[in-house]
C-alpha cells in the first residue's frame, strides 16, 4: 500500500561544501511518497495528496522529514563502557575497551548489547551505522542478526588483531582470514547487510595479518574495509616504531592492498600532505568522529580542508570512544571543533555530513542518505521545538537553517519524533 508522510521536507540537491550552503530543497508543507520500501516522490503536500488519493497518510504536522542519520564509524561492543573516565587512547583501550570486548566470546552477551545498540541508534534517528565488532565471529552474527530483526541497513565486520591487545583477545593471521571470509560469505549482501573487512588499526596487526586481509579483500572486492588512521600523536609515534619501513601511517595499509575505493579511515586527524593526496587519488574516505576526538583528547580534524582537498568525509559517533549515540550531538561537536579551527560550519554542512556524505563514505549513496525518489525509505521526523529552550530559540528563525540549528546544538533523542526503516514506522524505546 502506498504511504504518504506529511511535514516539512529537506532534500540535498548538491554538496554544500562545494555548491554553497543552499544546495538543498526545503518544502514548508511537503510530502514523501513511499511504495515497496522506497521513496517514490517528494514534493508539495497538496500536489502529492491529489495524485495519491487512496494512500495511507501520516501527518507529522510541521516536523521536519529528512533522511535518517548515518553513523559512519562506531564500536557497538563498547556500548556499555561509553563515557568511561579520563585516559589517552592506548590506556583507554587497555583499561576499559579490551576487557569489555573480551566478554563478546559469549553469544548471549553479544546479542544483548547488539540489540541495545540498535535500539539506541534508532531512538536517536540513526538508521544506518558502520560498526567494528570484536575478534569473535559470534559478535558479528549478533550484530547483523539484531540489524536484520529491525531490517536496518548496517555495515560491520569482525575486528582483527593478532598483537598488542590483552590476553584472550587476539586472533591469528590465519583465523582472521578464515573467520572474516566465512562471515563475508554468510552476511555480505544478505538482506541489508554490508560486510567491512576490519583490521582494528596497524598497532594491533602484524604485516602478515594486514597482507592476509588485503588478499581477502581482493578475493571479495565488493566488501568495504574499515580501520583507524592517525588518531593520536602517541599512536602515530608507536606506528612509526612498529613499521620502520612504512613511509607514514597510511602506508602501513597501502603496502598490503588496503588503500583503495571502499576503504574507510576512522579519525584521520593528523595527516601528512602525502596521505591526503593518496586518499583523494584512491577514493579512500574518512569518518570524522568529533565527540571522540575531544573526549579522548585526540585533536581537531580539518573537515573543511579535507572536503576542499576532495576527500569524502562522513560523520561518526565512534561510540564508546565518542560520548554520545546522538548524531545531533555529534553535529554540534563537529560545529564546535570547526569553530576552534576558525571555521563556522553551516547547518547544511552538518546535516549533509550526517546523511549524504556519510552514505558516500560507506559507498551506499545510491541507496540511502537523501530524501529523494529512488532511495530506500529510511527516514526520520525531527521535532524542531522538542524542548522549551529549543522552541524559544527556533521561534526567531527566518529560514529552515535557522530553525533547525537550535535542534542541532541542543537537541537529543526527544527531537526524534518518527523513524521509518524501509518505509515501516519504528516503535522507539
Ligand atoms: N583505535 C583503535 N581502536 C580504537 C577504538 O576502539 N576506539 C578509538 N577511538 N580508537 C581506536
Ligand atoms: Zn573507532
Amino acid at each position: 500500500m502506498t504511504k504518504l508522510i506529511l511535514g516539512q521536507t529537506l532534500s540535498f540537491t548538491g554538496n554544500p561544501f562545494t555548491d554553497g550552503p543552499d544546495a538543498a530543497h526545503h518544502e514548508r508543507r511537503g510530502a514523501v511518497v513511499i511504495d515497496g520500501g522506497k521513496i517514490t516522490a517528494v514534493g508539495p503536500a497538496d500536489q502529492i495528496k491529489s495524485a495519491h488519493p487512496n494512500a495511507e497518510v501520516t501527518d507529522m504536522d510541521d516536523h521536519l522529514l529528512m533522511a535518517g542519520f548515518i553513523d559512519a564509524h562506531v564500536h557497538y561492543p563498547q556500548t556499555a563502557i561509553i563515557a568511561s573516565w579520563g585516559k589517552r587512547l592506548i590506556d583507554w583501550l587497555n583499561t576499559y575497551t579490551f576487557p569489555e570486548e573480551r566478554r563478546f566470546a559469549d553469544p548471549e552477551y553479544a546479542a544483548k548489547i547488539a540489540n541495545a545498540y540498535c535500539d539506541f541508534a534508532l531512538s536517536n534517528g540513526t538508521t544506518t551505522a558502520a560498526s567494528f565488532c570484536t575478534i569473535h565471529p559470534e559478535s558479528v552474527d549478533a550484530y547483523f542478526q539484531a540489524a536484520a530483526d529491525r531490517n536496518m541497513r548496517m555495515v560491520g565486520g569482525k575486528t582483527c588483531m593478532n598483537r598488542n591487545a590483552i590476553d584472550g583477545l587476539h586472533d591469528t593471521t590465519q583465523s582472521a582470514y578464515d573467520d572474516s571470509k566465512a562471515l563475508i560469505d554468510r552476511w555480505h549482501g544478505t538482506g541489508r547487510a554490508t560486510y567491512a573487512i576490519t583490521p582494528r588499526f596497524s598497532p594491533t596487526s602484524t604485516d602478515d595479518q594486514l597482507a592476509a586481509l588485503g588478499g581477502l579483500w581482493s578475493e571479495r572486492p565488493t566488501c568495504l574495509m574499515q580501520t583507524h588512521l592517525s588518531e593520536q600523536t602517541e599512536e602515530i609515534a608507536w606506528v612509526r616504531e612498529l613499521f620502520p619501513n612504512a613511509r607514514d601511517y597510511l602506508d602501513t595499509y597501502e603496502q598490503h592492498g588496503l588503500v583503495r575505493e571502499g576503504a574507510i579511515m576512522g579519525h584521520s586527524i593528523h595527516l601528512t600532505d602525502r596521505e591526503i593526496a593518496t586518499m583523494r587519488d584512491h577514493g579512500v574516505t574518512i569518518a570524522h568522529c568529533p565527540t571522540s576526538n575531544t573526549f579522548i583528547g585526540s585533536g581537531l580534524c580539518d573537515v573543511t580542508g579535507l572536503n576542499a582537498a576532495g576527500v569524502t568525509t562522513g560523520l561518526a559517533t565512534d561510540t564508546g570512544g565518542g560520548s554520545s549515540f546522538s548524531m545531533l550531538h555529534t553535529m554540534a561537536a563537529a560545529y564546535e571543533v570547526a569553530q576552534l579551527r576558525g571555521d563556522a560550519l553551516h547547518a547544511s554542512h552538518l546535516l549533509y555530513l550526517a546523511t549524504v556524505s556519510s552514505a558516500k563514505t560507506l559507498g551506499l549513496s545510491d541507496k540511502i542518505g537523501n530524501l529523494e525518489a529512488g532511495k530506500e525509505a529510511d527516514l526520520i521526523a525531527l521535532n524542531l521545538a522538542s524542548t522549551a529552550p529549543i522552541e524559544l530559540s527556533s521561534a526567531r528563525a527566518t529560514d529552515i537553517w535557522e530553525s533547525i540549528f537550535p535542534t542541532i546544538m541542543m537537541g537529543d533523542d526527544r527531537a526524534i519524533s518518527g523513524v521509518w526503516i524501509a518505509g515501516q514506522r519504528q516503535t522507539l524505546t
